[in-house]
């Protein structure tokens, strides 16, 4: 892993949004993976003003979101798909046939994670995947636990994540749908290069345990150790756990 520390959260965005335009300027039809949540806000806020500049063209890329609500259909306004709606598809050239979801709805979950794996197989794989982290070192909603699954799957969320997400739901946390489908680890380590970002103090243990701690179930993310062509881009905060730097 390298790990950039960077001064904030403006800091961060501005950097790992140049990896994406870099990606997309050197592989136009490059394959993206891509998160939801508080982190990348700012990120894709930079790629619209850079599309909006003409410095990012989407328009031959591919997209997979990384987990969606299971129940919630893409156009509930709480459902990650209208989240990307909002901050960047809706902005952005991306063509409609090629931005890839899960879909939260599917009648057949197990079916519709099953036709997820051969898309990403079909589409080439994952060139660059942006991930977030969860406090307790989960990525997508493979949340810490004995054993992981490999492939996308149906996953409870965690308790804590079904707080730290209420804020799509009018800050009710029961409103939170308990499972959600998501990329298995697996899938995420397929990727043939991940960017991992954090922010704030809240994020200090959980990236420290990923760098620095045990290649471990319990730290979902600390699988990415594993990988070759993993870049952990994080501010001063979210990097104070840190010992070796
Ligand atoms: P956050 O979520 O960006 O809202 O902190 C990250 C995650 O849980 O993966």
């Amino acid at each position: 892993m390298t790990v950039r520390i960077l001064k904030d959260e403006k800091a961060v965005a501005r950097a790992v949004a140049a990896r994406v335009i870099a990606t997309l300027a050197a592989t136009p039809a490059a394959v993206l993976g891509l998160p939801t949540g508080r982190t990348p806000v700012q990120l894709y806020a930079r790629l619209r003003a850079a599309h909006a500049a003409g410095r990012v063209d989407f328009a031959q890329a591919t997209t997979f979101n990384l987990d969606e609500f299971l129940g919630l259909p893409a156009d509930h306004p709480a459902s990650y798909r209208a989240f990307m709606e909002t901050h960047l598809f809706g902005h952005v050239n991306l063509s409609r046939h090629r931005i890839h979801f899960l879909n939260g709805a599917a009648p057949d979950p197990v079916a519709e994670c099953a036709r997820y794996e051969a898309a990403i197989r079909r589409a080439g794989g994952i060139d660059l995947q942006i991930l977030g982290i969860g406090a307790n070192g989960h990525i997508g909603f493979n949340e810490p636990a004995a054993g992981l699954i490999g492939d996308s799957h149906l996953a409870r969320l965690a308790p804590g994540t079904r707080r730290s997400n209420s804020d799509l739901f009018g800050g009710r946390v029961r409103a939170v749908p308990p499972n959600a489908l998501s990329m298995g680890v697996g899938t995420i380590l397929r990727s043939r290069a991940v960017v991992l970002v954090a922010t704030g103090a809240g994020k200090a243990d959980a990236i420290a345990a990923t760098v620095e701690g045990l290649v471990t179930t319990r730290v979902p993310a600390s699988l990415l150790q594993l990988h070759e062509a993993v870049e952990v881009v994080v501010d001063q905060a979210a990097a104070a756990g840190l010992t070796r730097r």
